[in-house]
């Protein structure tokens, strides 16, 4: 016999006047994938809001896990495509050169909405989207992929990082040789909706352009 928790029964009233209004996600799957779409679309084009720096995972050359922050750059709603920059001599780059899957952990404490994506990284390097991004970003942001030294190198000072300089200007404007651009194709996404009402959660799957999305136990 199915036996009903008597506190999430207590807890489902959510036309009471002190709840906050139920989100349509709240009992629909299409709402909950749009509203995951709408998170990263708002973190690639939002840099206030926390979404904009999601942690990125792959799989370590040692089979571990790793884990690192990155800027959310864009986010291709026809293909789901999610994009960040870096410097193409990065553990990062060794280890999805080895095995392009990768994971993106974001939580949107507006929504309270955590989504956990896997999907496979695609590299791009001096093509035409690389070169695109290359030429859209600010010196500032140049200057990291201007270091001689390939991120992570052991130095003995902090002082010990090296740029080249020009002989004539006394700056660099290279860094294009170091800069690649990642696309992370969404494979599946799982939804996550905290709420005192109860937990939701669902993950969604890639077929095509289609996304069949099934609801989860929280
Ligand atoms: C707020 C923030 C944003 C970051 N954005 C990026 C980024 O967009 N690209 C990147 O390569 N590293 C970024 N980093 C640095 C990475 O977290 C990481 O330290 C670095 O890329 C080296 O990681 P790896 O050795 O795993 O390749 C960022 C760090 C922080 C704290």
């Amino acid at each position: 016999m199915r036996a009903t928790n008597p506190i999430s029964k207590v807890r489902d009233h959510s036309h009471t006047m002190t709840q906050p209004e139920t989100p349509a996600h709240y009992t629909d799957l299409d709402a909950a994938l749009e509203t995951a779409w709408n998170i990263l679309a708002e973190g690639a084009g939002n840099r206030r809001v926390p979404t904009h720096t999601p942690t990125l995972a792959t799989i370590g050359t040692d089979g571990a896990p790793r884990m690192r922050t990155v800027v959310l750059r864009g986010f291709e709603t026809a293909s789901r495509q999610v994009r960040f920059h870096t410097d193409r001599r990065s553990g990062k780059i060794n280890e999805l050169r080895a095995d392009p899957r990768a994971g993106l952990h974001v939580y949107d404490l507006q929504r309270k909405v955590q989504l956990q994506i896997d999907g496979r990284v695609h590299l791009h390097m001096d093509d035409p989207l690389a070169n695109q991004a290359w030429q859209q970003t600010q010196p500032m942001s140049r200057i990291v992929y201007q270091v001689t030294q390939a991120p992570g190198t052991v130095i003995d000072s902090p002082l010990d990082v090296t740029h080249d300089i020009m002989p004539d200007t006394g700056f660099n404007d290279g860094g294009s040789e170091n800069f690649l651009v990642a696309t992370l194709q969404v494979e599946t996404l799982e939804w996550l909706f905290l709420d005192a009402r109860g937990h939701r959660r669902a993950r969604f799957t890639r077929k095509g352009n289609a996304w069949p999305g099934t609801w989860l136990v929280p």
